[in-house]
């Protein structure tokens, strides 16, 4: 269905489009109140995760109430890690009473099977497709391993990745053993997404960029190069890979094998553009701070963002980040709007 194939999927290979996407990371969330609501009637974060009807409900809520061009299903990247053995809770951000901090620790961790673990997510994916039709394409998505790993290690959020930065440094086979199983589990994750109707997929290692080049390229780079090598679907299911943070790794980045890189709001995109945007197509990068300002200002910094990719084929525009729960979601529509108008080839 080549000429009817969603703006979205075109933009991601490079081929002609008439008007560049849009879509927002974390747009299904807390600052719109339908959102709010819909996660009352869940009772809790990870039960919303679990009910693939309420889950469904608020991936679309922005597609209705924003206006953008994609739909992103609703999840979170740590859910898969309860399927290897991870106790996992969200009651103040995610909690982890299990934390791996030993070689035992790492041996206990089992491969499961995603439709046994993670049949939520493959009901969510069908009831997406089915519902939306031709409407709007559906982004599948994952943690990349030293992302999943941080969180599983330090046994939450962190700032300072004391704990993780130890155990990749300090005894480099276990933060291999560990990345070795994470790289197994996420491509069989991956690819039960893809075998229920993910149309494109995005790998999250927001905090990849901790690394050095030279060490990013020891513990992380070969992991996420076996992912996108074993995942199904090339040339017709794009790769996202996003990094907050990795403006010095893009042109590692652009050498895993994924097809879009996606930007954090520091990097420019013009000279993104220029260091690997004849290998890839980019996504990003607005500030998400940028929301919170008037709208007129908003509309001034999606003209300067569009500006420097120009009107070649191969951008799709968002967020640097994942949007803020304060945000009015009037400001985001401007957002949005501006992008579709200032964007016609
Ligand atoms: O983008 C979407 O709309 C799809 C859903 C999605 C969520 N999390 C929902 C969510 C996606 C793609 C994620 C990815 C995710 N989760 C990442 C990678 C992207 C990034 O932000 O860098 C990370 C690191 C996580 C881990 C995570 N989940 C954290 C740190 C938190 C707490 C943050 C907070 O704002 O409280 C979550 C919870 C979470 N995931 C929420 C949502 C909507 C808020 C939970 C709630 O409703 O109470």
């Amino acid at each position: 269905m080549s000429e009817n194939e969603h703006l979205l999927i075109r933009a991601a290979f490079k081929k002609p489009v008439e008007r560049t996407p849009v879509w927002v990371m974390r747009q299904a969330g807390r600052y719109l109140a339908e959102y709010r609501e819909t996660r009352k009637q869940a009772g809790s974060f990870l039960g919303l995760c679990r009910n693939p009807e309420l889950a469904a409900e608020v991936s679309i809520q922005p597609l209705d109430l924003v206006g953008v061009d994609a739909v992103i299903m609703f999840s979170d990247i740590l859910t898969p890690l309860e399927g290897m053995g991870m106790d996992l809770n969200f009651d103040n951000g995610p909690k982890f009473n299990n934390p791996i901090r030993t070689s035992s620790d790492i041996d206990a961790l089992t491969i499961p099977d995603p439709s046994e673990t993670s049949w939520y997510v493959g009901e969510i994916l069908n009831l997406l497709r089915k519902t939306l039709g031709e409407r709007a394409p559906v982004i599948g998505f994952a943690g990349a391993p030293f992302t999943l790993a941080s969180y599983m290690v330090e046994g939450g959020s962190s700032k300072l990745f004391s704990k993780t930065t130890s155990l990749f440094y300090n005894t480099p086979e276990l933060g291999k053993k560990l990345m070795d199983k994470l790289t197994e589990m996420t491509i069989n994750y991956m690819n039960y997404q893809i075998e229920n109707g993910a149309q494109m997929i995005q790998l999250f290692d927001t905090w990849a960029g901790i690394f050095p080049a030279e060490d990013y390229r020891k513990f992380v780079f070969p992991h996420v190069c076996k992912i996108f090598a074993g995942l199904k679907g090339k040339g017709t299911v794009p790769r996202v890979y996003y990094i907050n943070g990795g403006h010095h790794l893009l042109a590692d980045m652009a050498k895993t094998g994924a097809d879009v890189i996606g930007l954090d709001w520091k990097a420019d995109l013009g000279d993104a553009k220029a260091l690997i945007g004849d290998k890839v197509a980019l996504q990003g990068n607005l500030n998400p701070n940028i929301l919170f300002c008037d709208v007129d200002k908003i509309e001034e910094r999606v003209i300067s963002i569009l500006n420097k990719w120009g009107k070649d084929s191969g951008h799709i525009f968002n967020l640097g980040h994942g949007i803020d729960k304060e945000v009015n979601p009037d400001h985001l529509r401007a957002m949005v709007q501006a992008v579709k108008k200032h964007s016609v080839r």
